[in-house]
């Protein structure tokens, strides 16, 4: 899995690193950099080029469509860690983008990433129709919007130092990460023109795989340490997040991560053999302490 995990984490990398190289030089190149390639594990390429081989998909096609998500993923913890969000300074061990470059630059910074994601959809290297371009385009601003991370985002924020029932928590953890993880899922599905109605399960198996991704953050927030996870740990706690943690406590939190991974793995094992590489996927997201 790790093995696996490394090789797409440079894969991604290396085409991101190619395709920054290509654009003229500006000031705001080495914060965005510092958010894209300071650590980071590319779980969501993973999870893409997992989907993407169910549907014998073209691997470096899934790298592109992976980098243009990693893009947005690395533009949300910049934006995640400012003073007027988590006040976090520490990611993936080092200083966050804002401390060592300024708010103003990591503000821009991650805004620039985030229309990063949408140049690399629409560039003329990735080998798809134009109208699947714009098909993936749509889905992916529809997960990063008011109905998807930045919605969830706001919601996380409001709901801080309140008592929020068990369904708004787990709504709220599927806009802020899930709805990414639903894009990666449907991507491949979208670039296969497959049928409406398997887009559909894909989005909910997404949703789903991010809710337990997002889950298992909260737990290495509950139990892991700064020199495991990178960050600074018992966070949510004083910051009165509303988390599964913070309203069934730690042991049945991990009892619903593992329903969700078996009921992830219900919807997948119809794709046999194939759908091995998610199911150990899935074991290392909860497993992980980083
Ligand atoms: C952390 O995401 C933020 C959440 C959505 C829980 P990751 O754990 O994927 O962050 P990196 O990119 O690997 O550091
Ligand atoms: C962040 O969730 C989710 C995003 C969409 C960025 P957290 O606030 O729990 O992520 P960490 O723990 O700071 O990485
Ligand atoms: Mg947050
Ligand atoms: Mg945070
Ligand atoms: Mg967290």
């Amino acid at each position: 899995m790790n093995n696996k995990l490394n090789k797409i984490a440079k894969d991604t990398n290396f085409f991101l690193k190619k395709f920054i190289k290509k654009q003229k030089k500006t000031n705001l190149i080495i914060p965005m950099q510092y958010g894209l390639f300071s650590g980071g594990k590319k779980i969501r390429s993973k999870i893409l080029v997992d989907i993407g081989s169910l549907f014998d998909l073209d691997y470096h096609s899934l790298i592109i469509v992976g980098s243009a998500v990693e893009c947005i993923h690395a533009y949300s913890l910049i934006h995640d860690d400012l003073p007027c969000m988590d006040n976090d300074t520490i990611r993936r061990g080092k200083p966050s983008t804002h401390i060592k470059f300024g708010e103003s630059t990591a503000v821009l910074a991650g805004n620039s990433l985030l229309t990063m994601a949408f140049e690399i959809l629409s560039y003329k290297g990735l080998n798809i129709s134009e109208k699947i371009k714009i098909d993936l385009i749509n889905k992916i601003s529809e997960s990063s919007g008011h109905l998807g991370v930045a919605g969830g985002q706001y919601l996380d924020l409001s709901y801080e130092h309140k008592k929020v029932s068990k369904k708004k928590i787990v709504e709220m953890e599927i806009k802020k990460t899930g709805k990414l993880f639903s894009f990666c899922c449907v991507a491949p599905l979208i670039m296969k023109k497959r049928s409406k109605k398997e887009m559909i399960l894909f989005e909910n198996i997404g949703a789903n795989i991010g809710l337990l991704f997002q889950v298992a953050d909260d737990l290495i927030d509950h139990k892991g340490s700064l020199l495991n996870a990178g960050k600074k740990t018992g966070k949510d706690k004083k910051k009165g997040k509303a988390t599964l943690i913070s309203l069934l406590g730690q042991e049945n939190t991990i009892k619903y991560a593992n329903k969700l991974i078996s009921n992830i793995n219900n919807n997948i094992k119809k794709y046999g053999k194939k759908s091995e590489n998610l199911s150990k996927t899935l074991n290392y997201i909860l497993n992980r302490n980083k």
